[in-house]
Parts: C-alpha cells; structure tokens; sequence
C-alpha cells in the first residue's frame, strides 16, 4: 500500500460501531420512504422482494465495503488508491464524495421539515387538520415558503455541522451511543400505540394495517415496484457511496465484520418494518389510504393525530423519531466528504466539516426551493429536489455498489476479501471459487438493478 502512516482515530468499542452504522442506515429512508413506497407498490409482496434484496443486494456490498476500509484505513478515494494505486479506481471514492455531498444537500431539506413538524405538533398545530386535505394544504404552505424551510435546513446543517466537528470518538461515536438508544424507545411505543388502537368504525381495524404489511399478495408485485425496492436497499443501508467503508476504516481488527453487517442489517430492517407497523396499523385502525406517497408523512399522518387519542404527544413523538434517525445518517454523509478533505487534501477536522458542511447547505438552497419559487425551474423534466434524489438515488449509489463489487472481482480478489472477513474471530467455511460466484451473482443483482434503472419510470 501507498502513503505514508496517519494516526486514525478507533470506535471505542464494537456497539459503538454498531451504533454508528446502525445509526448512519436508519434514517429518513426507513421511517419516511419505505412506509411510503410500500403503501404505493401493494404492501407485503412488495416487503418480501425487498428482504430478499437486502440480503442479495445489500449483505455483500456492505461486507465489501467495511472490509476494504478497515484493510486500508483509509476513506474511499485513499481507500481505493491505497489497494490500486496507479489506476483509475479512485474514481470510485471520488463519486462517492460527490455523492455525499449530493444526498446531504436534499436530505437535510426533509430533516429541516421533520424538525418544524415537532414544534408545530409541539404547539398544537395538527388541531386544525380535520382531513388529510387540510393538513396538505398547510405542509404545501411551509414547504413552497422563500423563507422558513431555509431556516430549518440552516439549523439542521448547524447540528450535522457541530457533531462531525467534534470527531469520530467525541462526536460520531458519543451522539450515535445516545440517540439510537432513544429511537429504539420511541419506534416501539409507536408501534405499540398503533396496535393497540380501535378501529374508529365496525369495520376498520389495526389489523388490517398488519395484513397489509406482512401478508403477501403476490400479484400486487410490479416490475417497477421490484426495481424500486432493489434501489432503496442501497439507500437505506447507506451503500454504494463509501460511507460505510469511511466508518470500517475506523474500525480495529478485533472485530468481526461479518458479524457486524448482520446487526446492522437486521437493525435496519427492524426499524424499517416497526416504522411500517406504527404507521399503517394507524392508518387502517382510522381509515385513512395506505397509498398516497411521499405525503403519507406529512399530510396524512398530522391529520390522523389531530383526531387520535393521545395523538398529541404521538405527533411530537413520531417527528423527534424522524428528526433523529435524520441527524445520525445525515453525520455519515458529511464524514465521508470530511474525512476525504481531512486525509486527501490535508485539512484539519474542524476547518473541513465546517466549511463543506456549509457549501452543503447552500447547495441545498436550490432544492430546498424548489417547492415553491424556483418551482419552474426544471432539468429533465425534474425539479431541482427531485433531480437530486433522482441522480443519487438511481444513479450514483447502484452504480458506486456496482463498481465496489466488480473492483473486488477483477482487482483485488475474493481471496483477499475472504482474509479480511476472516479476521477478528470469524470463521468463515467458503472456498474463493464459492466467494467469487456469489460475488458474480450479487453484481449481477446490481447491474439488473442500475441498467432497469435506466429505462424504468421511477
Ligand atoms: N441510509 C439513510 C436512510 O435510510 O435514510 C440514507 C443514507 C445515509 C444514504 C448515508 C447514503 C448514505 F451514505
């Protein structure tokens, strides 16, 4: 490997990397789009082919990425240079950081809307809503304002800013250790209300919002709605970028990678289905329509607490959820392209997370506007927001995970991935011909994933 040696700063210990993984893939992702995308592609059908492209998809991209990182110690443009040098793989990292960048600017838009919805739930604000249709109105409101929803991706920047300044260990890994525990804690008192609630009407029940979740009805399964849950597997487990192989970098090897994408995976995917049960048993126990998109959140769900039992404090409850599984995958974006400043460019910490994480936020004006006044401005048809979902999320996250496996294939061989997952106490039974055709088939997966993309409506 090239380089000189630099002192890296270690998690404290194998939860807190739990954690902060954990952390960086629960997010919006899993409380705001995947309810949504459910409610929209049929429900359980649609739930089942995504577990199977977390595990085909998400496991091995995921292992590859903690093991390239902890072998090289570095963040991915150091990372690929270190294990290729003189070739053009750096690119790989490269994109990634332009992806962080990309993904920050747009997500910290949402998380600036989930943290106005705590105060305007705070302060009563859903009392009005007596249809979903009134409380549309009200978020359309806030959401095409010049103004406020600047402001709240102003202050959510500040924190995603303030806790990467402070460092892996005093920041990432402290912050991590205390909000994911809360989140845990506020997820299943949702779902536990959710369940546990009457069905306003004879007919309607919080069962059905099970059903609708775990039951599967395969003829609901569209082409496209399997193209989407194969894209969202990267995104939710926070892949295909290198922000999980910038937090494998920090990792010693003690520990046991295999063991830790498992957690992580089923964290994630906890999180993801308990989400779905708060949020559909509510829907269906009051009557409301599972299938309404990316509003589910804020129009139909305001509305459901304005007229629920307790639903003020569930309101404030469930935008905390979200503010906060925003807040630690929001740190992992903004570490990829920090570390990338620290150890590329030479940097020092504080200099890098402060000024890129303002030159994010100002990318992010665009977008964050382009709900109201800049509403007319399009490129390919897209409004600015949605161009930066649309590039990242079909594009740049497939496609890095796409180059992350074939580098694996082609450069740095299964057999060395197989040492790596072999350290810290693993005792992994597979020949490199097994790792190489399993390999094959998860690039596989992902190049169907990335060239369906290209054609597919969504
Ligand atoms: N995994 C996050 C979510 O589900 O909301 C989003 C994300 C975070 C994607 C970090 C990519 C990333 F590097």
């Amino acid at each position: 490997m090239e380089g000189e040696y630099i002192p890296r700063e270690h998690w404290g210990s194998r939860t807190a990397f739990i954690m902060a993984a954990g952390g960086s893939a629960i997010g919006l992702g899993n409380i705001w789009k995947f309810p949504y995308i459910t409610g929209v592609y049929g429900g359980a059908a649609f739930v089942m082919w995504y577990l199977f492209s977390i595990l085909m998809i998400g496991l091995p991209v995921m292992l590859i990425e903690y093991a390239i990182g902890r072998r090289t110690q570095r963040s991915p443009v150091g990372a690929f240079k270190a294990l290729a040098p003189g070739t053009f793989y750096w690119l790989i990292g490269a994109m990634g950081v332009l992806a962080g960048f990309i993904i920050l600017s747009y997500y910290s838009v949402i998380a600036g809307w989930t943290l106005a919805y705590i105060f305007k739930a705070l302060f009563g604000g859903f009392a009005g809503f007596h249809s979903p249709e009134v409380a549309r109105q009200a978020f359309e409101a806030y959401a095409t304002h010049p103004i406020r929803p600047l402001l709240t991706h102003a202050v959510f920047m500040f924190l995603v800013i303030l806790i990467v300044y402070q460092g892996v260990k005093k920041g990432i890994e402290r912050w991590n250790s205390i909000l994911m525990p809360l989140l845990a804690v506020i997820v299943i008192v949702l779902a536990v209300r959710g369940i546990t609630l009457k069905g306003v009407e004879a007919h309607l029940s919080a069962l059905n919002g099970l059903k609708f979740l775990f039951a599967p009805d395969f003829t609901k399964l569209t082409g496209n709605g399997m193209l989407v849950a194969m894209g969202h597997a990267f995104f939710t487990l926070s892949l295909g970028m290198g922000a999980m192989l910038t937090y494998g970098s920090y990792l010693s090897e003690r520990e046991n990678l295999i063991k830790s994408a498992l957690w992580v995976i089923v964290m994630d995917t906890a999180f993801a289905l308990l989400a779905g049960v708060a949020i559909f048993t509510t829907v269906f126990a009051l009557g409301f329509q599972p299938g309404s998109g990316p509003g589910l959140i804020f129009n139909v769900l305001p509305a459901i607490f304005a007229v629920m039992p307790g639903g003020g404090i569930m309101g404030v409850l469930f935008f905390l959820l979200l503010s906060i599984a925003a807040l630690t995958s929001a740190i992992s974006l903004l570490e990829v392209v920090t570390a990338y400043f620290v150890e590329q460019r030479g940097w020092v910490r504080h200099r890098a997370a402060v000024v890129w994480g303002i030159a994010i936020f100002l990318l992010g004006v665009p977008p964050a506007l382009s709900f109201g006044v800049l509403g007319n401005i399009k490129l390919l048809g897209m409004t600015l927001f949605d161009l930066f979902d649309y590039l990242s999320f079909k594009y740049m996250l497939p496609l890095g995970g796409l180059f992350m496996v074939l580098f694996t294939i082609i450069r740095w061989k299964p057999v060395s991935l197989l040492q790596e997952l072999r350290k810290g106490g693993s005792a992994l039974r597979i020949s490199n011909g097994a790792a190489l055709a399993l390999l094959i088939v998860s690039a596989l997966f992902v190049a169907i994933t990335f060239i369906a993309g290209l054609f597919g409506k969504n």
